[in-house]
């Protein structure tokens, strides 16, 4: 196999991987396709990528060492697998420094639920460990792969971005970067890593073929970039020997595994620490769980800028349910919950776990309706949006220019026990 160099956990199952051809293997995840014909099966997703389940011990752990209750992202398993996770939690324990990392590819005017999930728990991680956090914004990756101009993709950026402030990262902590602005900074270590990887290893672990452009082969040392704490001079400096050994915990949803393989096989032979990840499920699309919302299908996706009437709609219209046929049967043999996409919605953002057993026993019990539970969600949506749209309006270009400017952070780095 052209992988040879790398370790087998640098090896993707892509479209062109060997592996996607056995039959009962329907599924595709990448960081541009989502698919599969029963749902996602995730456990199966971390034996492919060869990461680790998050087993209730670690969460145990997480909550004795950080002192604070686990968010319910991780509670109900939708934060459910990781990369050295356990790394970073002994190196909070013994007070060495680690920071966050996490980006979006800004290809659509706003944000939609989907992309809440990560950014939601980056910030609970964020006040959690009380640790810097960079933020990529690959503008120049929704060029190489969109049919936008460079001007949409500069313009959804700052967009993107007003949302991203909004939903409460700390200003003191917290550097946002559009890769078309910051790319200089980081090339030192951009043609570091981009030395160390073949073209056949970018075919095998992202899928390329030599009808794609250059620019596609060129972009990954760019996400990986980040994950190196001397790609942020003003942050981490340079000339102190302990900056190589600051460790990087990166938030993302499973679909951007590849480029952290790639990063975790790279790191160690030009001399950094592997970063550690912590990987999501998928919101799923409106029509149901075998892809994930995006934003390349707007029907599939609800928004942050959307209104209630346009939140009411879209559930109403397009939320998979997984209710019976007629309200008879219905009452008799309950709704299937395994596919409900308004009963999933909920177990992402009703916090309250008994509220959430109470319906969920009701729904598949028969006692409640689909239009019950819809409306149920669509009351939650449409406030989370409200709020969202409130904080949005705050922020003005002045904080946003501060977010993204190149400055010193405000972090005590912990005192090394030795
Ligand atoms: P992008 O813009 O496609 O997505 C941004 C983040 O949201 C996650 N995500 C989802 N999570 C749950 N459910 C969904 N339906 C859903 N859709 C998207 C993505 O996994 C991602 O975490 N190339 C990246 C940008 C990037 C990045 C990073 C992401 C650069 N550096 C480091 C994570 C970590 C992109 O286009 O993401
Ligand atoms: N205890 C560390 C030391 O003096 C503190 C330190 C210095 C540090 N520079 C750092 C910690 C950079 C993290 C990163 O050796």
């Amino acid at each position: 196999m052209s992988n040879n160099n790398l370790d087998n956990t640098a090896v993707v199952p892509t479209a062109v991987d060997e592996t996607t051809t056995d039959p009962s293997d329907d599924q595709i995840v990448d960081p541009w396709t989502v698919s599969s014909k029963n749902g996602i099966n995730y456990d199966k997703l971390i034996d492919q990528f060869g990461s680790t389940k998050i087993e209730p011990e670690l969460i145990a752990r997480f909550e004795r060492v950080t002192g604070k209750k686990a968010h319910h992202f991780l509670k109900r398993g939708i934060f459910f697998s990781h990369r050295d996770l356990v790394e970073i939690l002994d190196a909070y324990e013994s007070g060495k420094p680690f920071y966050l990392y996490t980006g979006r590819g800004p290809s659509s005017g706003s944000l939609h639920f989907g992309h809440l999930v990560p950014f939601i728990f980056t910030k609970y991680l964020q006040d959690v460990f009380n640790v810097p956090l960079v933020i990529q914004m690959t503008n120049d990756e929704k060029f190489l792969w969109k049919d936008i101009t460079l001007e949409e993709s500069i313009q959804f950026t700052i967009n993107n971005v007003k949302d991203i402030i909004a939903l409460g990262f700390d200003i003191e902590k917290t550097f946002i970067f559009s890769n078309l602005d910051y790319v200089g900074t980081m090339y030192p270590n951009i043609v570091k890593i981009g030395k160390c990887i073949t073209l056949n290893q970018i075919k095998g672990i992202f899928g390329f073929d030599d009808s794609n452009s250059c620019g596609k082969f060129a972009f990954p040392p760019v996400q990986a970039a980040p994950a190196l704490p001397d790609s942020f001079p003003h942050i981490f400096s340079p000339s102190d020997p302990m900056t190589k050994s600051i460790r990087c915990l990166i938030p993302c949803a499973i679909d951007q595994d590849p480029y952290f393989r790639m990063t975790r096989d790279v790191a160690p032979r030009i001399g950094y620490l592997k970063p550690s990840l912590i990987h999501s499920k998928f919101f799923p699309a409106l029509q149901g769980h075998n892809t994930k919302m995006s934003a390349s299908d707007s029907n599939s996706a609800i928004y942050l800028s959307d209104t209630p009437k346009e939140v009411n709609e879209k559930i109403t219209k397009h939320a998979f349910s997984g209710g019976r046929k007629t309200k008879e049967e219905h009452e008799l043999y309950g709704a299937n919950l395994e596919v409900d996409v308004s009963y999933e919605y909920l177990t992402y953002f009703l916090e309250d776990d008994e509220l959430l057993k109470d319906i969920g026993d009701k729904y598949s019990s028969g006692k409640l309706l689909t239009s019950q539970v819809k409306n149920i969600l669509i009351d939650i949506m449409i406030e989370i949006n409200k709020r969202h749209q409130e904080a949005r309006a705050r922020v003005t270009d002045e904080i946003t220019k501060t977010f993204m400017s190149v400055r010193k952070l405000n972090f005590a780095m912990p005192t090394i026990k030795k």
